[in-house]
């Protein structure tokens, strides 16, 4: 088995006086794509919030890579290889899509590389070389969030973290952007996915941890939650 590339341990956070976290444990491990999944309100993005430093944590560990990041600053978190893919993708309007991207390589000053790997972007999502000229805003919803990934993955994470892709998307732009997914892990980026929608996160994620009111209320592998009853009646539908 893997060791974990990041793990939570009794993680608590909040915003003021409003705790929304009460002791996560969880972890991911080297190479897996890992999901967290639970109802609207349940505390998944204020869970990834926390990891990248957005939100201070009040008490519990996060020990990525060895290292405990509990209180570090966003920017060190990203130097750390984590990238964040935050809800509603959060474009700017205004600039291109290469400019977009590019943004994501805010800490590397290796441009020869930076390009290189806009090139194997451009070849994951052929439809963003086509229109990199084009204003962000302009783009689809789908390829907006072809846009967030290609600015989460230039920073060559190790963990990269995203926040409810599939919302609001065409089943079909849902599809593509899962398989992309599963292609990126294969280059050796291990994943830690937010979603509503259960069906489409077991589809991508190997392990799952479902959240309810803060708290890990099961975890296990998604082929064994997709035959839990419970979960099926509950998030699946069915
Ligand atoms: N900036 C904020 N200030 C105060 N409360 C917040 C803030 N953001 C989220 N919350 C509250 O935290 C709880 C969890 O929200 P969130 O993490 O966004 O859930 P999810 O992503 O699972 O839908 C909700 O009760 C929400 O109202
Ligand atoms: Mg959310």
């Amino acid at each position: 088995m893997a060791e974990p590339l990041i793990k939570l341990s009794g993680l608590t956070s909040g915003y003021g006086d409003v705790q929304v976290l009460w002791g996560i444990d969880l972890e991911v491990r080297e190479g897996e794509i890992a999901c967290i999944v639970g109802s609207n309100g349940a505390g998944k993005t204020t869970l990834l919030r926390t990891i990248s430093g957005l939100v201070h944590a009040t008490g519990g560990s996060i020990i990525y890579d060895g290292n405990d990041i509990l209180r570090a600053q966003p920017d060190v978190v990203v130097g750390q290889g984590i990238a964040h893919v935050p809800e509603a993708r959060r474009l700017f309007r205004g600039l291109s899509v290469r400019d977009n991207i590019l943004l994501g390589a805010y800490l590397r000053d290796d441009r020869q590389e930076i390009l290189a790997d806009l090139e194997l972007i451009y070849n994951l999502f052929p439809i963003l070389k086509e229109r990199e000229k084009q204003d962000a805003s302009t783009l689809s919803g789908g390829e907006q969030q072809m846009c967030a990934f290609g600015r989460g993955i230039i920073s060559r994470p190790r963990l990269l973290m995203i926040d409810e892709f599939s919302l609001g998307l065409a089943p079909q732009a849902v599809e593509r952007l899962s398989e992309a997914l599963i292609e990126i892990n294969k280059t050796g980026i291990t994943m830690l996915l937010v979603e509503q929608d259960v069906i489409t996160a077991f589809e991508v994620a190997h392990y799952a941890f479902v959240i309810e009111t803060g708290r890990v209320t099961l975890n296990g592998s998604t082929k064994e939650l997709s035959d839990n009853p419970m979960i099926r009646q509950a998030y699946m539908g069915i």
